[in-house]
């Protein structure tokens, strides 16, 4: 086990109806007045949005509504809103959304702190430190992206079509209210980009170089087999509080850090995804799902018992008669079966932006390995023509 610190500070309030605390949550973390964020239309449809600044009103705060942040967030919204909260003189940031209207809300919250500095130039780029940020709350409305716990946001700029993360501990919401009946309106489609993604935040820990962390290993099977079952289920039965609660629940433990400690993280499948997503604004999901396949096939002879103990404590793949690759191969394909069956890409054919050229494809892993000045992973650290050879593996 490698020496590991884990800082997993929000308070996660979860429950039906949790939502009508929020103005009392926000008073609690020192708010006063409140910016909040959120997406396209769902929360306003829903009445969600009207629920929540009721919960505001009722607690006395000052708040104004900023609307309209799409998927693979925009850093030049992001940029606007910091304008918006510092005119507001915001004092806090809550996000109403998933993933994407939680980064928008902490890049925010970055930007109105430190008016001096770019979000994109000074913290996405050239990695100054966040020195402090407005505190940020988050009223969850889709079990994927994990950001809710976890210390990372993710931007998209819309100039040079870069799609980047940036962790830091200000970026750790303070709460972060599950309500699983939030998540009923949600499309199918996104339903199933949400089981890959909290499979992914898992899987892209779990397959790392340090095999000796039992518990961190249980923990991360056991986080993926409750999200394979209750996948299927909220599949099978749109709208099933169970389900989604487990759904909800696994997401923001997949990515607070606790299915990795002790580990180095790999998470290159993020990266071959967050290209594809940049260079043709495809759901996060299913990016991910399209490149898994071929990264694993590409990775399998690094260590084939670690696919092999995937198989057998991820599927339940029976060992006997089979020696460690075929059982490997066998989990490899149980993942690619199960993305299938949710309806998600597993190659570039299925996923919206169809086959790539030769071309395109060779821009896309120059992209990700950063114009050739890094590499990526660490389960197989995969330079340039590594990541070259999994696109063109996905490209069918
Ligand atoms: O915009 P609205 O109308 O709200 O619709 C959204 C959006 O179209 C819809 N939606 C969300 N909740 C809904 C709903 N529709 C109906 N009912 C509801 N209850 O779902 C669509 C997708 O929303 P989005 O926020 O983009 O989804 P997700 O949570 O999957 O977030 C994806 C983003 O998070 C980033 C991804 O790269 C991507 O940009 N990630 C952030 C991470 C982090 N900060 O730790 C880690 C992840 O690996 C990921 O990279
Ligand atoms: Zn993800």
């Amino acid at each position: 086990m490698q020496a590991f610190e884990f800082y997993s500070p929000t308070k996660m309030i979860f429950g039906a109806g949790t939502e009508e605390q929020t103005g009392r949550q926000v008073t609690e973390w020192g708010g006063t007045r409140v910016m909040v964020v959120y997406g396209g239309s769902s929360a306003v449809k829903s009445g969600l949005l009207d629920r929540v600044t009721g919960s505001l009103e009722k607690a006395g705060l000052a708040y104004e509504c900023v609307g309209g942040v799409k998927p693979n967030p925009r850093l030049s919204f992001a940029r606007e809103g910091v304008k918006k909260a510092l005119d507001f003189k915001a004092d806090f940031v809550l996000a109403v959304g998933g993933g994407s209207v939680i980064d928008t809300a902490k890049a925010m919250a970055d930007g109105a702190a430190s008016p001096e500095l770019d979000i994109w130039d000074d913290f996405w780029k050239k990695k100054v430190p966040v020195p402090h940020a407005l505190p940020v709350g988050v009223v969850l409305t889709i079990p994927a992206a994990g950001s809710e716990s976890s210390d990372s946001a993710v931007l998209t700029n819309d100039e040079t079509q870069e799609k980047r993360g940036l962790n830091s501990p200000f970026h750790r919401p303070r709460f972060a209210i599950l309500n699983p009946e939030l998540t009923f309106t949600l499309p199918r489609y996104q339903v199933a980009c949400g089981i890959v993604d909290i499979m992914m935040h898992t899987m892209d820990r779990y397959f790392n170089p340090v095999t000796t962390n039992q518990l961190t290993d249980e923990l991360a099977e056991g986080v993926l087999r409750n999200t394979i079952r209750n996948g299927r289920r909220a599949m099978e039965k749109p709208g099933d509080y169970q389900a989604m609660s487990e759904l909800m629940w696994s997401g923001s433990l997949s990515h607070n850090g606790l299915t990795g400690l002790g580990n180095k993280t790999d998470f290159a499948p993020h990266q071959l995804g967050h290209e594809l997503s940049a260079m043709f604004d495809v759901a996060h999901g299913a990016s991910l799902s399209a490149v898994w396949d071929s990264w694993a096939r590409y990775c399998l002879d690094t260590d084939p018992a670690r696919f092999a103990q995937f198989a057998q404590k991820v599927w339940g793949i029976d060992p006997a008669g089979k020696d460690v690759s075929e059982l490997a191969m066998e989990g490899i394909e149980a993942t690619r079966a199960f993305f299938a069956s949710l309806d998600m890409p597993t190659c570039l054919s299925q996923l919206e932006c169809g086959v790539q050229t030769e071309s395109v494809l060779e821009e896309l892993a120059y992209r990700c390995a950063f114009q050739n000045t890094r590499t990526i992973g660490s389960f197989r650290v995969l330079d340039h023509q590594d990541i070259l050879a999994i696109y063109r593996l996905a490209n069918h």
